[in-house]
């Protein structure tokens, strides 16, 4: 069906989700499948959750939508919550996903050196091979991975890309004194979920002082309660300039946002950015629900909880079956390489898990990414392990020509 009437943009898996309950979910002929990747890290707080669909349901009956020029009481509600919520930050701006809030911090980063008097050629972004920021022409030429950028170009200019977890390369990059802002993942996602080593981190918080740059975190994936902590920021101890949040901010309805600190809050003026929809009252009416569950501390601890039995799931299930080069991550974004043996072989993996009734995702073609719900539950942790014991038996038995599929 979506093969004759969607841009061919994507390749979903062949079954029609038809709706869910917290970690669990059903398609249209009723099999019910266990959610491993809640949307790719959205649906934090699971499927229908009662607390997200009584807000939304409430607001729909009150105010759908106000444009920028007046104000609405849950946008005012929800910054004042993520201000106080997130140490650093002194000001929010509302947008709609995260390459939205991305573009926003990418300008903001370009407004605030302008203002300080450095020319176009002094405002360069640096970026990290590995990353993934968005779809949009800025945030793709941030996403410093040629797979996502062939063909688009002429891309924008001013941006730089060093190697993930190299503090030395990136002090090199940044020498000449020319880059106004350091944008990065704390927990890299779509590149192979793979963390940033504290050092690294906080060795480009001292190179930003140093050089007079932001440094800006992308949180889309790894933030909101992920890493075990409401900001993948506090989990690292760094203190950053700007943060962007989507995915998980709205528990699965879209929103997106950029949290300013004091050096750069007052770097945008009036007129100089905006969206329509950015701080839609449903949106954010749900996204308050969503940010009050997610900074819980039952939460954050089931966070902690979850994540170790995840990983010695995946290390007894490793023992038996020797799949995986390592499991790596933080809190409840976990990565399992899979061996060379297996290498590209993570799609047609996927597709033995559904088999199972198991919804998984790949972080590239050679890493089988678990990101499940914040809340998710024992049961369903063990029963999604069950299934992916099952699942990986299944294919591991059924020989190379079976197994052998091309990856995303
Ligand atoms: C770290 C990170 N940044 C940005 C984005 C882009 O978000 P969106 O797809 O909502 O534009 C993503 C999406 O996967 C992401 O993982």
């Amino acid at each position: 069906m979506c093969e004759r009437y969607y841009l061919p943009v994507y390749r979903p898996r062949r079954i029609v989700l038809e709706r869910g309950a917290g970690s669990r979910v059903w398609d249209q002929q009723g099999r019910e499948y266990i959610d491993f990747g809640a949307g790719i890290a959205v649906n934090a707080l699971g499927h229908a959750h009662p607390a997200l669909v009584a807000a939304l349901t409430e607001q729909a009956g009150k105010l759908w939508h106000t444009s920028n020029a007046f104000v609405s009481a849950p946008p005012l509600r929800l910054a004042q919550a993520l201000v106080d919520a997130a140490g650093f930050a002194e000001r929010v701006f509302f947008c709609n996903s995260g390459a939205e809030a991305n573009e926003a911090a990418i300008k903001l980063s370009r407004q605030w050196a302008s203002a300080q008097g450095r020319d176009p050629a002094r405002r360069v972004i640096l970026t990290f091979r590995g990353g993934f920021h968005g779809r949009t022409l800025a945030t793709v030429t941030a996403t410093a991975q040629p797979k996502y950028q062939a063909g688009f170009e002429p891309l924008p200019g001013g941006f730089r890309y060093s190697d993930f977890n190299d503090l030395a390369a990136a002090e090199a990059a940044m020498a000449a004194g020319d880059v106004c802002a350091v944008l990065v993942e704390p927990v890299q996602g779509e590149g192979g979920v793979t963390p940033a080593t504290e050092a690294f981190l906080h060795g480009l918080r001292a190179l930003c002082d140093r050089h007079e740059a932001l440094l800006m975190l992308d949180e889309i994936q790894c933030g909101m309660g992920r890493t075990g902590r409401l900001f993948a920021c506090d989990d690292y101890g760094v203190r950053p300039d700007v943060v962007t949040l989507a995915k998980a901010l709205g528990g699965g309805f879209p929103i997106g946002a950029m949290l300013v600190g004091a050096r750069a809050a007052q770097a945008m003026a009036f007129g100089q950015h905006g969206s329509t929809f950015g701080g839609n009252p449903l949106a954010a009416a749900v996204a308050s629900v969503a940010l009050r569950e997610l900074s819980s501390p039952a939460l954050l601890a089931n966070v902690e909880r979850q994540a170790q039995a995840l990983r010695d799931g995946l290390a007894a299930m490793d023992a038996g079956l020797g799949m995986f080069s390592e499991i790596r991550g933080r809190g409840l974004m976990i990565g399992a390489q899979l061996r060379p043996g297996h290498a590209g072989q993570a799609s047609a993996i996927l597709d033995r898990c559904i088999e199972h009734g198991l919804l998984l995702l790949q972080a590239g073609p050679d890493v089988l990414r678990f990101v499940p719900a914040l809340n998710i539950a024992d049961a369903d942790v063990a029963e999604g392990l069950q299934r992916l014991q099952a699942a990986l038996a299944d294919f591991v038995g059924a020989g190379p020509d079976a197994r052998t599929r091309d990856a995303v």
